[in-house]
């Protein structure tokens, strides 16, 4: 559903940003802005800011930033439309209701309801007479109805294209079936299910939308699970398995158990630990732990004894301790998981080593305490650099103190020497980047990717605070001055509201780019205090660097052209070039 700009305007303006942000965190008045601690990442010194004037928030240290719709979908980990919703039913605005062609307009919307369609398909054959196998399988393995009424178990016929017709029928196109994922094309070019045969686990986001499916053969076959592909909706990397239902048992306990399977999950669930989560088919990464920390306060995850020790967990401790997430381990007996053990030894034996699960940092020291020998300076120096590495990356200055404390006294060395080594590695890591970072000033890579020009992105940022030089700016530079795919885009859209007399405010202007990933870098700009005398500089300074660019890429591109015709022989072509050289070169 796309909603118009003066609705999202009117939204807007009803909820005033600074009201919005203080109901999640504490701001503190800071002359004409405010500021806190930045939810998106760990710090020790406020840098996320914002502006009432302005209705804009923006983090100095992350570079998250964007205005109060922006701050939701952050926060909420939530789409666009949700936080207008949201915000809209805050300031008790009606949306108009999406039509059903509405609703199917962009490509997530679409995915969302073929998704939602095979899960009622998959739901149905599961119940139904064929779907006995199924049923006796999970039975089998010790599953009853009552544990599993809230997974929306299925099953997918042995059929070849009983999905595929059931959604053509009612009428989703063939392009749609396959950007699902769910059906797939031979080299024949004939459709067919992806999934055949198979114990169907509905997949759902945080907000309890069917985005994937996961499928179990029930025999000893392989592959054991097939599960459909990632798309617009569904990234493997940010989901987990389960979260839907656990996130409202967080009140009640604000730790989390990570598992690897969807039967460890329903199974542990099904025992009361109704805080578990899986992840699907692939290690933690930091979306994840991001994601976990607005929900809980400690992760416990949950490893077979065998695979713990080497397991991704140890690599991944990191990925806590920059999020400053508390990460405790479970380490099961050898060869079992979550699901064997519960059913074999029971709820109360899982709860009774969920109670001994060792702070991660503590694992990771005794397993590499038995790797190597403290006591041979090798072996020390093997330990200590393992964790210095580790310490590098810890943004909370307690918990370094408290890690560091540790590690000193288990190894028998004196703190400070630990401190001074991680002094020398942090000043050269540190130099590392200043060094590469000087080398190589606008390599940064952009929100999407793309080479993004610090100063072609300052200048917009400048023009969008003060609209009213817009009109000389459009005289010495053009859209193809700017060389990053994205500040072309800001460009032309500035000179879209100009060309029309549009009035050009940071609202007015997302209201038609809509685009989230350029907010944070024009965010930032906006939040520079300078008087009038700096920014005429800077928007100077700006359309020099910018100027001089051009010139650089014409003055590379003649030299190239004059090596070529130089070894081609071409003495014609070879004299314009360099004469076109000598003018440009005169002209700087
Ligand atoms: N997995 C997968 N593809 C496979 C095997 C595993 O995607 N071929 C993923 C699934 O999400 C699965 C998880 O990895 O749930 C854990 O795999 P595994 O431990 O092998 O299976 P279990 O979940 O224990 O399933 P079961 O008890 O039925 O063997
Ligand atoms: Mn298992």
């Amino acid at each position: 559903m796309r909603y118009g700009e003066e609705i999202i305007e009117r939204v807007q303006s009803l909820n005033d940003i600074v009201e919005i942000v203080s109901s999640y965190m504490p701001l503190r008045r800071a002359g004409k802005t405010f500021k806190a601690a930045c939810p998106f990442h760990q710090e020790k010194t406020p840098s996320f800011i914002v502006n009432p004037e302005r209705q804009i928030f923006h983090c100095f240290g992350c570079g998250a930033g964007g205005d109060v719709f922006s701050f939701l979908m952050k926060y909420e980990n939530i789409t666009f439309p949700e936080a207008l919703k949201q915000l809209a039913e805050r300031a008790r605005v009606p949306l108009p209701e999406p039509n059903r062609e509405e609703r199917q307009e962009s490509l997530a919307g679409k995915l969302f309801e073929i998704n939602e369609a095979a899960f009622q398909y998959y739901r149905k054959n599961y119940e139904a007479e064929g779907g006995k196998a199924a049923r006796a399988y999970l039975e089998k393995r010790g599953f009853k109805p009552q544990d599993l009424a809230d997974f929306g178990i299925g099953y997918a016929l042995p059929d070849w294209r009983g999905l595929a017709d059931h959604l053509s029928k009612k009428g989703f196109g063939e392009e749609l079936l396959l950007r699902s994922g769910l059906v797939v094309k031979s080299a024949q070019g004939s459709c067919y299910d992806l999934l055949r045969a198979r114990v169907i686990f509905p997949i759902r986001n945080a907000q309890g939308k069917v985005v994937a499916f996961g499928g179990r053969i029930m025999t000893q076959e392989v592959p054991k699970y097939i599960n459909s592909p990632e798309t617009e909706i569904f990234r493997k990397r940010r989901e987990f398995y389960g979260l839907n239902l656990a996130k409202r048992h967080i009140p009640e306990e604000p730790r989390m158990f990570i598992v690897e399977g969807y039967l460890d999950q329903i199974r542990l669930y099904a025992a009361g630990f109704r805080n578990t989560v899986a992840t699907l088919g692939t290690a933690l990464t930091e979306d994840h732990v991001r994601i976990l920390k607005r929900y809980i306060q400690e992760a416990v995850l949950v490893y077979d004894g065998d695979k713990a020790g080497e397991s991704a967990s140890l690599r991944g401790m990191e990925i806590f301790l920059k999020e400053g997430l508390a990460v405790k381990l479970l380490a099961l007996p050898a060869g079992l998981d979550p699901d064997d053990l519960v059913r074999n030894a029971g709820a109360a034996e899982f709860e009774k080593l969920a109670r001994g699960a060792q702070d991660l940092f503590d694992f990771k020291l005794a397993s590499l305490m038995k790797k190597f020998d403290r006591k041979d300076s090798l072996g020390l120096l093997k330990i200590t650099g393992e964790f210095l590495d580790t310490f590098a990356v810890i943004p909370n200055a307690v918990l370094l103190d408290r890690y560091v404390n540790r590690l000193a006294a288990v190894l028998g060395v004196q703190t400070d020497s630990i401190r001074n080594e991680l002094a020398k590695l942090k000043a050269r890591k540190g130099e590392g980047r200043d060094a590469a970072a000087a080398a190589a000033p606008e390599r940064k890579e952009g929100a999407a990717g793309g080479p993004v020009a610090e100063e072609e992105f300052m200048l917009l940022g400048l023009l969008l605070v003060e609209p009213e030089r817009l009109e000389k700016v459009l005289q010495e530079v053009g859209a193809d001055d700017f060389h990053s795919e994205e500040s072309r885009r800001v460009f032309l859209t500035l000179k879209a509201l100009f060309d029309e007399g549009e009035k050009i405010t940071f609202n007015s202007f997302f209201g038609r780019l809509r685009d989230e990933s350029l907010k944070p870098q024009l965010s930032k700009v906006t939040f520079f205090e300078m008087d009038e005398l700096s920014r005429d500089k800077a928007v100077a300074d700006c359309l020099r660097r910018i100027k001089l660019k051009k010139l650089e890429k014409e003055r590379t591109d003649l030299e190239r052209r004059i090596a070529q015709a130089e070894s081609e022989g071409r003495e014609e072509d070879l004299l314009k070039c360099m004469k076109q050289l000598q003018t440009l070169l005169a002209s700087r």
